[in-house]
């Protein structure tokens, strides 16, 4: 049994703001054109995009209480910064709550936080989507857009993932453990 958009969307809608519907919407969408530009699967990414900020709402202190018993590894950073944890809390959760859905699917919305270390293909659109939207006004993002379907799939990443990386350099916040393993991965693949 697959789960299709449609039903998927209904879940989404009942659970997310208005904002978040939209935004994920637009990931979706991103995500699927991405997916064609790219020779991945367009409805595996749409879902994907649709699915990622599952738990974007769920409070910080529930979402730290969920990873625990979901036996996700909670670190420093995570505890500093929980919203971090809506990723992986809603690649397991989803998991159980909508039978169905496809391994590529979970680990594309899980790793769309901080990332996971090499980093599959599908996951490296989603994440990218959710930057580049048409709603998505920072640095980086209309450069994105102009990249998109002419630089390779892990250079685009690599754009994505290092303007990621600076924000936080620049706001001296902490660094995901994942972080870093998936900022190594990805350099080592596209060193010039
Ligand atoms: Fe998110
Ligand atoms: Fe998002």
């Amino acid at each position: 049994m697959t789960v299709t958009y449609e039903q998927a969307h209904e879940l989404v809608e009942r659970r997310l703001s208005a904002a978040s519907l939209g935004h994920s919407e637009r990931v979706a969408a991103t995500a699927a054109h991405l997916a064609s530009q790219y020779g991945e699967d367009p409805e595996a990414a749409r879902l994907a995009g649709l699915l990622h900020d599952w738990h974007r709402e769920m409070p910080a202190e529930e979402l730290l209480q969920r990873a625990r018993e979901l036996g996700i590894e909670v670190t420093d950073v995570d505890e500093a910064v929980p919203y971090l944890l809506h990723g992986p809390v809603a690649q397991a959760d989803l998991s159980r709550e909508i039978p169905g859905i496809s391994e590529e699917v979970l680990v594309a919305v899980g790793a769309h936080t901080y990332g996971v270390p090499d980093m599959p293909r599908l996951a490296m659109i989603v994440y990218i989507a959710d930057v580049m939207e048409p709603n998505r006004h920072q640095e980086g993002a209309s450069a994105l857009r102009a990249s998109a379907g002419i630089r390779t799939l892990d250079d685009l990443f690599a754009e994505a993932y290092a303007a990621s990386l600076n924000h936080l350099v620049e706001r001296r916040r902490r660094i995901h453990p994942q972080t870093v393993s998936t900022w190594n991965d990805i350099a080592a693949r596209t060193q010039r």
